[in-house]
């Protein structure tokens, strides 16, 4: 066998054009603090938290050492009728940071399993308690989900689904909430809650009973950052609880002091009945994603099973895996000692100030906030999403990193960073798109 150093070839890389990167790779080689390190040594201030992971800062030696620690102590544990102490408190950590009536946690290992187990879980325990005919789901367009077949299925993404073919059925989205007469509104946006009669309009159109949940990002991430409207989440969960519908909030992104609370649903004072999580569950530095559960969803589960028997048959080799768990377990302790949730707070009134002020450039067409996370809407070009490409590559190579899904970037900041790094990070954002625009 031929051993070819330095080819990038073999590796066929996720949401990526492959063939273009290969021919400019963008490499990072270090990362410490809130600052990315290139393969030809340029320094690049990370403007979206890795994809959204790393609220602690890169290089976080507390949970390398954690991991370290516990792969010499116990490097695996099979997660099935056994397990090993860090899952059990680190679902207790997690436990009680969510609300009061959330208190069970199932681990898996990323947003897109969060996502299958979450509506697994609706699924089983409408047959639980005996509405097994609760197969319908609610989901939005413009969601992100994840990539896996029940992610996919609830994807309100076009360019996610549109290549494949027999995802799940029984799947209706509600519309997304960007409107018009929002743009450029900082926080809850006023108009738009009736956009959450559509889901009434569902239970009148098939029946309340035959849905068994409706799935929300509270603030829809990889779309472009869409605040709920006022009074929007609110009359879901009214509409869920009188129909009987569980409430999903994919806190994949929301989650672990992003809105500068540790979830959305506190952020918004809404409590679903069910919430997936990943991404910063670890600060990114180990794979790993957790459902939170209500309690009367896991007892109903529960109770519907003989004594001594399985509840429920779900899982996967690596949930609470020893060093995911050791990760987690030294992040929540960095977010607790560091009080980076309250910090993330009172940094966003600086943060959302400093990114609306780009409102006056040209080829900016809406832009959207809240706590320590922004989205904004290029001027499409004449092939849609190629000037988004062409920012974030420049952008680059000028030193920011910033997550693009097509013409809207993401901006969501470590929550480490201090006012010093939101105006670099502006800077860097405004000369590139002065220079893009010239
Ligand atoms: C809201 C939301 N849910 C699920 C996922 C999927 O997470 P993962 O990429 O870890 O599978 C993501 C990823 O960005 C996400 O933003």
């Amino acid at each position: 066998m031929q051993f070819t150093a330095n080819t990038l070839e073999h590796h066929w890389m996720p949401f990526t054009a492959n063939r273009a990167f290969k021919k400019d790779p963008r490499l990072i080689v270090k990362s410490e603090g809130v600052y990315l390190q290139d393969h030809k040594g340029g320094s690049i201030l990370d403007g979206s938290s890795g994809l959204f992971c790393t609220a602690a800062g890169h290089g976080r030696k507390e949970i390398a050492d954690a991991v370290y620690n516990q792969l010499n102590v116990n490097d695996y544990t099979p997660p099935f009728s056994m397990g090993h102490p860090g899952s059990f408190e680190l679902a207790s950590k997690i436990a009680a940071m969510t609300p009061e009536e959330i208190n069970h946690v199932f681990f898996c290992n990323s947003g897109s399993e969060a996502i299958d187990t979450a509506l697994k879980i609706s699924m089983a325990y409408h047959r639980a308690n005996g509405e097994g005919q609760r197969t319908r789901f609610v989901s939005r367009e413009r969601a992100y989900h994840g990539v896996n077949i029940g992610g996919v299925s609830i994807s309100g993404m076009v360019k996610n689904r549109e290549a494949f073919s027999g995802v799940m059925p029984n799947v209706v989205c509600m519309r997304h909430t960007w409107l018009e007469e929002n743009r450029f509104t900082r926080g809850q946006p006023e108009h738009g809650a009736e956009l959450a009669q559509d889901l009434q309009r569902f239970v009148d159109t098939y029946g309340g009973t035959t849905i068994s949940a409706c799935i929300v990002e509270p603030v829809a991430g990889s779309t472009g950052i869409l605040v709920p409207p006022k009074g929007y989440l609110e009359r879901l969960r009214e509409i869920c609880t009188l129909n009987g519908i569980l409430l999903i909030f994919d806190e994949v992104i929301c989650g672990f002091g992003r809105l500068g609370k540790p979830f959305a649903s506190q952020a918004f004072g809404v409590t679903p009945d069910i919430m997936t999580m990943a991404k910063a569950l670890t600060n990114g530095a180990q794979p790993m994603g957790a459902v939170a559960v209500s309690d009367f969803i896991h007892d109903t589960i529960m109770k519907a099973a003989p004594e001594g028997s399985v509840e429920l048959f779900h899982g996967y080799t690596y949930s609470g895996h020893p060093a995911a768990c050791a990760a987690g377990i030294a992040t929540l302790d960095i977010y607790q000692r560091e009080n980076l949730f309250e910090r993330a707070a009172e940094l966003s009134d600086y943060f959302l100030d400093a990114v609306f002020a780009l409102q006056d450039l040209e080829l900016i067409t809406d832009i959207r906030g809240y706590g320590l996370i922004a989205g904004f809407d290029l001027k499409p070009g004449t092939t849609p999403g190629a000037r988004g490409t062409a920012l974030q590559n420049k952008l680059f190579w000028s030193g920011l990193h910033i997550k693009f899904t097509g013409d809207t970037g993401i901006i969501a900041p470590p929550l480490i960073s201090k006012r010093a790094h939101i105006d670099e990070l502006c800077k860097i954002l405004r000369a590139t798109l002065e220079d893009l625009n010239a």
